[in-house]
């Protein structure tokens, strides 16, 4: 019995590998990055790409792991939910009104430490934010919100 389920299994493991996740990036305008955009300096740059475009952009690099089932559906769900969430690269075509309600809501997660996900920062240890850095990317953001007259 237990034989049959363990067989039952591997099957299964090696059949889910057929259904496979999409990893082509969507079309990407560079006009229209956060960063293109809004000129941070290469330290905030550098942070941005490194912890948050992999889930929050067009521009997602996909680790190895990102070819085996069910690990590789659990990691595409992320990336469409950031991206829908917030994508960098379609920052421009975002209103005013949603970019600075997105500014701020970037500035709560990290405050937070929520962003970048733990899940990803315990396979992505460079993306791990350190509290200096938190504290330097939050700053960055504040400086693009318009202080209400
Ligand atoms: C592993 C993928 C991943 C990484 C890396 C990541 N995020 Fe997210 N982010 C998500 C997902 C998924 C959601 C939506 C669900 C949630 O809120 O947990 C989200 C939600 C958000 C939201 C909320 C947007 C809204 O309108 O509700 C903000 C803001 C955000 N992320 C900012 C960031 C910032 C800034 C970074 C980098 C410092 C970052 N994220 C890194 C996956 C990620």
């Amino acid at each position: 019995m237990i034989k049959k389920l363990i067989l039952g299994l591997a099957v299964l493991l090696i059949l889910i590998q057929f259904i496979r996740i999409d990893k082509t990036n969507p079309p990407l305008d560079k006009t229209k990055d956060f960063i293109t955009l809004t000129h941070p300096s290469d330290e905030i740059k550098g942070i941005l790409v490194t912890s948050c475009y992999d889930c929050h952009s067009n521009e997602t690099t996909y680790p190895w792991y990102s070819n085996v089932a069910p690990i590789s559906w659990w990691l595409k769900d992320h990336i469409n939910e950031g991206r829908e969430h917030l994508n960098f690269s379609v920052w421009g075509t975002y209103t005013e009104k949603r970019q600075q309600h997105k500014l701020d809501e970037c500035i709560e997660e990290v405050h937070e430490g929520e962003m970048p996900l733990s899940t990803y920062t315990s396979l992505h240890k460079e993306a791990k934010l350190s509290p200096e850095q938190q504290e330097k990317i939050n700053t960055w953001i504040a400086t693009l919100i318009k202080k209400k007259q």
